[in-house]
This record gives structure tokens, C-alpha cells and sequence, in this order.
């Protein structure tokens, strides 16, 4: 892979490229904010003015966007990848999105005669700057193979996982566990906070336990000072729940426990922590006021 356009450089594109561009890939940044290119351009990017301008600059190109409504509208609005997609083209979804909008966008770019794979990540922002990203493409098997030196910059592990959709919904499935998680981890603190018990020492035996893991290691010891700095912001985390409750619906899975996060997940939307990190559900259960 010689050129590779990057389109959307939050938290996780911004990452990625900069790995790209430290691994010698030379690359070509697009960002709706236009002024977020710069720190890429000092690092050696060049700028693209549209998602269009940056397909037709390169052969393979990475989108990394918010959600469904944002992965549609740089495909199929005004100056986007559909204008100059087509034979040769190759074109790589890493955002988290659902099923049905990744296969939207595939149907779009194969039937202009380009290529098109899934390729959402597990891994937040220090494993994107790590290069520890887990990838889960699927779609173009070719196009999988053709990637792969770009996701050895990016990732520890890729895996193909077959038809388009199938990365989608093997990325919702796990971010529904992890969110779940969260939500079990933030009433354990509270919950050993309220009746006594040292929260540190929790983490302590909690680390030392089977249900050790490295998000409790990581964000235990910041939720316990009410830090949320955000590596994965919460709106997203809420979106993926959201996401994973329709696939859950689709399949007649019964989710409780995934369906009473996400209401967590709403909650702190609602009390403004949505930028903040999917940790600060925290605050839901912490913040609230014992009666007795
Ligand atoms: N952060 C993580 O830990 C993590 C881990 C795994 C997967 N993910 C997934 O990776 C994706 C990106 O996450 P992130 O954390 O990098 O998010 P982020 O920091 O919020 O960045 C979102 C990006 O999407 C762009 N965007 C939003 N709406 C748009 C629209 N309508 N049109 C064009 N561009 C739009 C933003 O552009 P502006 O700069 O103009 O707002 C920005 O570049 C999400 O799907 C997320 O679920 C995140």
C-alpha cells in the first residue's frame, strides 16, 4: 500500500494516522473540523479537502467516524467517498456501526466497482497509539489480504471474520459485554464505598481474583477519584449498547442486563457526562443520594 487516505481523526483516527505516518505510510487526512488535520500535517500529512478529493488522491482509504448517521453521510453526501469511488478504489470502514449500515455502504461501493471491508476495532486510545488495536474485518477477503501490512501497524491480532456484517455485530457483541461490565464494576465500588469498606482495597482483591482484568485495572483507580478522562467517550459507548439491544432484538435474545446498562449509559447522557469517558457511569450510581 503506497497513499492511504484517513477520514475522521477523533480520539481513534487521530491515533491510527499518527501511527501510520511513524511507520512511513505517507497519508492523506480528512476531518469534518478541518482545523484537527494540522497536528497530522506537522507530523507529515497531507491534507484532502473533501472525502471525495481523498478517494480520488488514493487506492486505499480509512474511515474512523462516530457512528452510523456519520459513516453514512461521508459516503453518501455531497464531496463524499460515493463521488469518486470506483474501479481500483479501495475503501475501509474501521467505525463502530450496525449490520445493516455497513452492508448499506458496501452494496454502494461494490456496485461501483470498488472494494469494501468492515474493520471495527476492540482496544481504545493507548492501544491505538500502541499499534494494539484488535481488528475484526470482514467483507473483501482480497482487500483483507491487501491490509494487512497497514493492520500489523495498527493492530496486535486482525481477524476475518467473513460476510459484511459480520465484523459489525462481533464488535457490538463484545462492546455490550464491556459496557455491561462497567455498569456491575461501578455499583461494586459504590457499593463497597457506601457500606464501609476501603474502594482501593477492592480493586486490590478484585485484581487478584478471576474476574481480574485490565479495564478494572485501568479504570478502577480514576473512577475512584471521580476522574474521567475521556479514551472512550461515553455517547459512544451508549450508541454501541443501543446498537447491540436491536441486534439482540433481531435475534429474540433476551438482554436484561445489557438493556439496564444502556439505561445507565442514557442516564449519563443525560446528567451531561457524554464526552467524558464510558467510565463516568460511575457518577449515576455515585452521585445519587441515599435516603436513609
Ligand atoms: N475511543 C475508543 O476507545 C474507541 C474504541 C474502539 C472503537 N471506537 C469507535 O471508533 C469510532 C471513533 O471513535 P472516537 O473515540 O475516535 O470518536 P471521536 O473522538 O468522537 O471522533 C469522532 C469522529 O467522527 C467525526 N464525525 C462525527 N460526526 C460526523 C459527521 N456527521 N460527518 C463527518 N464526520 C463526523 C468527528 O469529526 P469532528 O472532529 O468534526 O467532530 C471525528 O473525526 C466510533 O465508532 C467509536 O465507537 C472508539
Amino acid at each position: 500500500m503506497e497513499e492511504i487516505g484517513f477520514l475522521g481523526l477523533g480520539i481513534m483516527g487521530k491515533a491510527m494516522s499518527m501511527n501510520l505516518l511513524s511507520h512511513g505510510f505517507k497519508v492523506t487526512v480528512w476531518n469534518r473540523t478541518l482545523s484537527r488535520c494540522d497536528e497530522l500535517v506537522k507530523h507529515g500529512a497531507t491534507v484532502g479537502e473533501t472525502p471525495a478529493a481523498v478517494i480520488k488522491k488514493c487506492k486505499y482509504t480509512i474511515a474512523m467516524l462516530s457512528d452510523p448517521a456519520a459513516a453514512l453521510s461521508v459516503v453518501f453526501e455531497k464531496d463524499g467517498v460515493l463521488e469518486q469511488i470506483g474501479s481500483g478504489k479501495n475503501y475501509i470502514d474501521m467505525s463502530t456501526v450496525d449490520a445493516e449500515t455497513s452492508s448499506k455502504i458496501s452494496e454502494a461501493i461494490t456496485s461501483k466497482g470498488g472494494y469494501f471491508l468492515e474493520a471495527p476495532v476492540s482496544g481504545s486510545k493507548k492501544p491505538a497509539e500502541d499499534g494494539q488495536l484488535v481488528i475484526l474485518a470482514a467483507g473483501e477477503k482480497a482487500l483483507y489480504d491487501a491490509a494487512l501490512p497497514v493492520f500489523d501497524v495498527l493492530g496486535k491480532k486482525s481477524f476475518f471474520l467473513g460476510q459484511v456484517g459480520n465484523g459489525a455485530k462481533m464488535k457490538l457483541v463484545v462492546n455490550m459485554t464491556m459496557g455491561s461490565m462497567m455498569n456491575a464494576f461501578s455499583e461494586g465500588i459504590v457499593l463497597a464505598d457506601k457500606s464501609g469498606l476501603n474502594p482501593q482495597t477492592l480493586l486490590d482483591v478484585l485484581d487478584l481474583g478471576a474476574i481480574a482484568n485490565p479495564m478494572f485495572k485501568m479504570k478502577g483507580p480514576f473512577m475512584i477519584q471521580g476522574s474521567y478522562p475521556p479514551a472512550f467517550p461515553l455517547k459512544h459507548q451508549q450508541k454501541d449498547m443501543r446498537l447491540a439491544l436491536a441486534l439482540g432484538d433481531e435475534n429474540s435474545v433476551a438482554m436484561p442486563v445489557a438493556a439496564a446498562s444502556n439505561e445507565a449509559f442514557k442516564k449519563a447522557r443525560s446528567m451531561g457526562l457524554g464526552d467524558l469517558d464510558f467510565s463516568a457511569v460511575h457518577e449515576t450510581v455515585a452521585s445519587s443520594k441515599s435516603s436513609s
